[in-house]
């Protein structure tokens, strides 16, 4: 089974803490052999809000000729909307689901050789309303909208959307009643989740 993944390369985006970070240290730990390229603000400089960069962040990833490509990234302010400033809206927008967007189309047409990509996208915010961060939930919603859609026109790389539920990171605020109420996953516990997943689908 790990004979059909560990001569391969992967992308992480967005992969600098939280889940990113667990699922990357696992990935060394199990398989060591298979090469990581990991693109964040504080890994290699990679800020998925900047729509100037996003061409450059492309080209980037596919120069690199990955097997699989990972989208950790995501965010938002937490408060009532009109709280914040349009900015802090398309920030959330643009890390969310903007640069997953622009990537989806920028592959297919200059599509390597890419086996599978891979999104984040959230079991709660994708589908349901997030009272408090309405963009952040709006994005994942469309992030889900989007993939599921690509799927169905039979776009060139296998897609998949992996919506874990609350996890113990920095993005959950500390007072959030799902910390109160121990409906928190751990990032490691999800990360190996995900790279089950991963080899489930390598060797299908
Ligand atoms: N935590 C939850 O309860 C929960 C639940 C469901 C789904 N999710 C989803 O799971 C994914 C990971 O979230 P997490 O909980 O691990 O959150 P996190 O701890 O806040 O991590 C967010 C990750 O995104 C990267 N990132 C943020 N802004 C970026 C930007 N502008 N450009 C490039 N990279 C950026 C960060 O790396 P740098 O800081 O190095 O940039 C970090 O690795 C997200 O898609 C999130 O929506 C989370």
């Amino acid at each position: 089974m790990s004979e059909t993944i560990v001569k391969e390369k992967w992308i992480l985006l967005g992969a600098g803490r939280g889940l990113g970070l667990s699922f990357s240290s696992l990935v060394k730990r199990c398989y060591p052999e298979i090469e990581l390229f990991i693109a964040s603000r504080s890994i290699n400089g990679f800020d998925f809000s900047k729509t100037d960069l996003f061409e450059f962040y492309a080209e980037k990833i596919v120069e690199f000729d990955a097997d699989r490509v990972f989208y950790f990234a995501g965010g938002g302010p937490y408060g009532p909307f009109s709280k914040f400033e349009w900015k802090d809206h398309l920030w959330s927008l643009n890390v969310t689901f903007g640069f997953p967007a622009y990537l989806l189309n920028y592959l297919g047409k200059n599509n390597p050789k890419i086996r599978q990509m891979i999104f984040i996208g959230s079991a709660i915010a994708e589908s349901q309303p997030d009272p408090h961060a309405g963009m952040y939930c709006a994005s994942k919603h469309a992030l889900k909208g989007l993939v599921e859609s690509l799927k169905k026109e039979g776009y060139p790389i296998a897609l998949t959307l992996f919506s874990p539920g609350y996890m113990n990171t920095a993005m959950l605020p500390k007072a959030a009643w799902p910390r109160e109420k121990s409906r928190v996953d751990e990032p490691e516990a999800v990360a190996q989740q995900l790279l089950q997943l991963v080899i489930n689908t390598a060797s299908s």
